[in-house]
This record gives structure tokens, sequence and C-alpha cells, in this order.
């Protein structure tokens, strides 16, 4: 009896976010019983999962009892306590990627380490254990600005990352545990999202480009196909097939590029777990990242990445002034531009910048999509009643 695409095989997702949720959305169409740890039960993902467990993705029981109760676990979040994923899976339950892969992935420190040791291209770093480290560094003449630190473990969305510019910017200085990398002149940030399955079959998406809200860090707008030139693309993919390679992995492997202001293609970091750089292609690849992440963690074969049409894709994002119980305005209005796909991820509250839900726009032309896009980021708002 085949266990894999049925509602016999109970799949252990940890978290509940939107990636979680949309992840559910795939995993409901082969029938498979989701299950999903988190300590919010009114998670957006958990309005539609089979069971739905309260518990804390950082704390060993937690996490070690959820992982007990299912066949496979996987993960939408890096954040996880790995301990009690590496003992889950030496008492013989799946971990789909690998926790010692995640353990490599979830410290900015060691993915750095991983790519110098590989000769795989990116940006000259140091560590450092503390803030006074780095405030050090720049009275000894160590270090000049400006500079980018990033704190090893934790961080999301741009938490976790400080642009320090010049003197008065050291009063940012994250504390903690910290890499530090010069600052790139970006001409250009894309995206290029890769899967592998048990078998070593391997399938890449096209590249994304990546237009980014420098207040909040956060990607503001997804262009696909990238309007980068086809020698980088190819460049690009052939680093993220290098990367998953190198590192063995199962699973969906999202990897993040800076093009610097002199065209060098240089990797920023990796995700392993569906992307929000892949939203899009829910409605414009023939296989969603979704679904190829688990195709790839089932050992399936690996599905057709092939554009169907080209995408922009929005976040939709909390407006600042605003935190409470979400109100959205625009919503019909944006429903009325052909090609306008919405989703709402169903958190109650909004909160400045929040990740609330997206919009992909698909056309025959990119520049159409691009423009509709833009007429829907006008539209629609995010608000509430709650002034913050
Ligand atoms: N070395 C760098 N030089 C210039 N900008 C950077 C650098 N590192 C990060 N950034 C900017 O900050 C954003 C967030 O950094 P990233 O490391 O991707 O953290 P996060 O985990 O929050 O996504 C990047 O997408 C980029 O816009
Ligand atoms: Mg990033």
């Amino acid at each position: 009896m085949e266990k894999i695409v049925t509602s016999n095989l109970k799949l252990g997702i940890i978290a509940g976010g939107q990636l979680g949720k949309m992840l559910i959305q795939e995993a409901n169409k082969w029938d498979i019983s989701c299950y999903i740890l988190d300590e919010d039960t009114n998670c957006p993902a958990g309005s539609i999962a089979s069971v739905v467990v309260k518990g804390n993705h950082l704390d060993f029981k937690s996490v070690y009892e959820f992982g007990k109760m299912v066949d496979i676990v996987t993960y939408e979040l890096e954040n996880i306590n790995i301990d009690a994923l590496i003992t889950l899976q030496s008492e013989g339950v799946k971990v789909v990627p690998d926790p010692q892969i995640l353990k490599l992935i979830q410290d900015k420190g060691l993915q750095k380490e991983f790519y110098k040791k590989n000769n795989i291209p990116t940006s000259a770093y140091q560590v450092f254990n503390t803030k006074e480290g780095i405030i050090n560094a720049i009275s000894f003449n160590k270090l000049s600005f400006p500079f980018v630190q990033k704190l090893r473990k934790g961080g999301y969305d741009g938490k976790g990352v400080a642009v320090i510019n010049c003197t008065n910017d050291i009063v940012n200085i994250l504390e903690g545990a910290s890499i530090v990398e010069y600052k790139v002149e970006i001409s250009k940030e894309i995206a290029v999202i890769t899967a592998r399955n048990e078998k070593g079959e391997v399938r890449c998406f096209p590249t994304v480009e990546m237009v980014f809200n420098s207040k909040a860090n956060l990607v503001e707008k997804l262009i696909c196909p990238s309007k980068i030139d086809n020698d980088q693309s190819e460049k690009a993919t052939n680093i993220a097939i290098q990367i998953i390679e190198q590192l063995g992995m199962v699973g969906l492997l999202a990897v993040e590029f800076f093009i610097d202001v002199n065209g060098e293609i240089l990797v920023n970091e990796v995700a392993p777990r569906p992307h929000n750089s892949g939203h899009h292609t829910i409605e414009s690849v023939i296989t969603s990242q979704f679904e190829q992440h688990l195709r790839a963690i089932l050992n399936l074969p690996l599905g057709s990445t092939q554009l169907k049409l080209p995408a922009v894709m929005i976040n939709l994002l909390g407006e600042s002034g605003y935190d409470g119980p979400v109100l959205y305005e625009g919503l019909t209005e944006s429903m009325a531009i052909e090609g306008v796909k919405i989703h709402l991820y169903g958190k109650k509250i909004t909160k400045p910048n929040r990740k609330m839900g997206h919009v992909t726009v698909v056309s025959l032309s990119l520049d159409d999509a691009i423009e509709k896009a833009e007429k829907v980021k006008q539209l629609i708002k995010v608000k509430s009643w709650k002034k913050s």
C-alpha cells in the first residue's frame, strides 16, 4: 500500500506561519495529513492543519514529542531546537532536510565558512562574539565603515541585520555573536530556488529579481523572469546547484544572491525551505515551490519548473501607524484587475511591516504585470482601527 500520498502519511511541519499554510494547501491535494507545531494555535496554518500541536520550536521537549507523533518532520523556519531534531533522527524518525544541514545554515557564521571552504563566491567577513568586540575593532582600525552586521542566529526579514555606515550608526550595532561583512554595492538582488531528492535529481526554478524596501529590509516586489542577462542567470543557477549538491541536501533550498555594481555575483544567504522569493510559482510555474518541496522530501520525481507566465509578486505589509485587528482596503478593486491573485495569510493582528499576505500578478507581458502590480500596491492597504 502506498503511504506517501495518502492520508496514511503524517507529515509534521515545524511552525505554522504562511509558509506552513501554503505547504499544507499543496499537501492537501495529495490527501496527506499535516500536523503543525506552533505556540499560537491561531497561526496561519492552524485553520487548515489536520492536527495543531501547541509548543515552542526552540524547546527540546516540544519538538521531540511532536516528532514522535508523525512519520516525517520538515520545517518552515530555521530557528529550531537542533538537538531535538538530531535525537529524533537517531531514533528513526525521518527529518528532512537533514538536521546537520540545518545546523550549518541556521548559523550565518558556519554558512559563511562553508562558502569559503567550497570556493563559493560571497562577501568577505569577520566573526565577532560581542558588540564590544566590533566597537574595539573599529577603534583599532581593524574594521572600517561601511559594513553590515548580522546576528549568527535567529534573524529573519531584516531583523538581526544592521547596516553600519558611519560613527553615528555605532549605537545600532546589535548585541550577540555575529558576523560582519563589507557592505556590497548592490546593483541587483536575485534568487534561485533549487530542489533535490534522495535519488540526487536536481531542478531549479527560473531566476527571480527582488526589489527591496530599504527601510524595512524586506522584499517589496519580485519579478520573474528576472531582467538580468542569461549568462548571469545561468551562473547563479549553477552556483545554486553547486551548493545543494555540496551540502548533499534533500528538499528545497532558496539561494539569495547580490549582483554588485561590477556585475560580480555573490551568495548572500540560503534557506532550506520554501521562500518568499518563490511565492509566484503557485500561479506562474508548472510546479509550485511548495509542491516541489513535498516531492523532494518524499523522494518523488521532481516536477517541471517551466514558467507558464511572467509574474510579479508583492508582499502585503502592515502599514506603519497601525497595530491591532487587521482591516484590508482595496481587495475588491484589485480583484477587478485581470491576472491579480490575492493571498491573505489569516494573521489576525497587523503590525508595521508584518507580512500579512501577498499578491501575484500574472500576464503575458512582464511589463504589463509590473504596471498592474504597481496599481495593486496603491490600492491595497493593510490597516487597523487601532493606531500604534
Ligand atoms: N553585505 C551586504 N551588503 C549590502 N547589503 C546587505 C548585505 N547583507 C545584507 N544586505 C541587505 O540586507 C538584506 C537582509 O539581509 P539578509 O542577510 O538576507 O538577512 P535576512 O535573514 O533578514 O533575510 C539583504 O537582502 C540586503 O538587502
Ligand atoms: Mg535574506
